[in-house]
């Protein structure tokens, strides 16, 4: 690199007042970087909270469809909606994931007739309707590839239909995204976007949602290991989404974000493709709840979320948009 002296060179200077430092800013964030999820919860009206999860609801329809005018008026122009299925609908299979007229299909094509211009993103994964808790059919007490793939696939093309602008597979099985990018084009949803959480790990940072979805009792000891990344890894998460890629993905997804910066960093620096990053519920609540008990500043949440663009997201998903998008107006 360059020779820099002092004190030819005083980095300070440039530190003078907000304004020079505003000027010389390499990251910044704006409403249109940022995702705001959603729960909402089936045959349910009003709003419950979520214990791990400070300041975040489970949502009736009713609510959701409120909610989501909120988040447009904060700026935040796309979502991200996760169902919460009733327990009985539950089975081993997640029959219930690609029965016609589903909740989540039904939702979504409320929402969308509602807000047509918002970007709606569903997720991809049996979770929320298996009564084990894991993202694909068990057999054997493992999680079997290519049966599971035949689901989420019909799964994807029920959410397209309903009207999501992009489809986001969460489940890990290996082929998932050539499969459903092949229907996807043999049943005319040409412009069906394909977001992947490509490098998505097995992380314990996704606690909250877990418990937010009623997924977590079902679960219970048993770990999502054999699909999911592990956390040592980095050159995996490389191959993850160059497969992703070829098979056909528009944008991929890293999650966690914030402990995992290195692996946003190289992915963009690697393939200079739109890339995502999901500030997982543990993180967000983390935050929040040392925000809320005034252990931290309530400008940690923006510096957290500056970090994850620095690295190299394009947008994040964060439980915080709605509210840093009001921020970041109002300032
Ligand atoms: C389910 C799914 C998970 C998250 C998004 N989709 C949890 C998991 O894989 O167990 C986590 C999101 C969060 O923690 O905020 N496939």
């Amino acid at each position: 690199m360059f020779k820099r002296k002092y004190p030819n060179t005083r980095l300070r200077r440039l530190r003078k007042n907000s304004n020079l430092i505003d000027l010389i800013s390499e990251t910044n964030i704006s409403s249109n970087d940022l995702i705001q999820p959603i729960f909402i919860k089936e045959n349910f009206k009003g709003t419950e909270e979520i214990n791990s999860m400070p300041g975040i609801l489970r949502l009736g329809l009713d609510q959701a469809l409120i909610e989501v005018e909120n988040i447009l008026n904060a700026g935040v122009n796309s979502i991200a909606v996760f169902p919460i299925i009733d327990n009985d609908k539950k089975d081993s299979v997640g029959s219930e994931a690609i029965k016609q007229g589903n909740f989540i299909s039904s939702s979504i094509k409320k929402i969308k007739d509602r807000f047509p211009e918002i970007v709606l993103i569903a997720d991809v994964a049996l979770d929320p309707y298996t009564d084990h808790g894991h993202d694909g059919i068990l057999e054997d007490n493992k999680v079997i590839n290519d049966e599971t793939i035949d689901v989420l696939v019909n799964q994807a093309l029920l959410l397209a239909d309903a009207g999501a602008d992009m489809i986001a597979p969460s489940d890990m099985m290996d082929g998932r995204i050539g499969a459903i990018r092949k229907a996807l084009e043999k049943e005319n949803f040409k412009d069906t976007i394909l977001l992947s959480y490509a490098a998505k790990y097995n992380s314990k940072f996704y606690g909250p949602f877990r418990d937010a979805v009623n997924s977590a009792a079902n679960l219970g000891k048993s770990s999502k290991s054999s699909y999911q990344m592990d956390v040592r890894n980095k050159n995996e998460a490389i191959q993850e989404v160059a497969m992703d890629i070829n098979e056909g993905a528009d944008i991929i997804m890293i999650k966690p974000a914030l402990a995992y910066l290195d692996v946003i960093h190289v992915i963009k620096e690697t393939f200079k493709i739109p890339t995502f990053a999901y500030q997982v519920s543990g993180e967000f609540s983390m935050l929040k709840n040392a925000i809320d008990q005034k252990w931290l500043d309530n400008d940690v949440m923006l510096e957290s979320l500056l970090s994850i663009k620095r690295a190299g997201a394009d947008a994040i998903l964060s439980y915080a948009a709605k509210d840093i998008s009001k921020e970041i107006n109002n300032k």
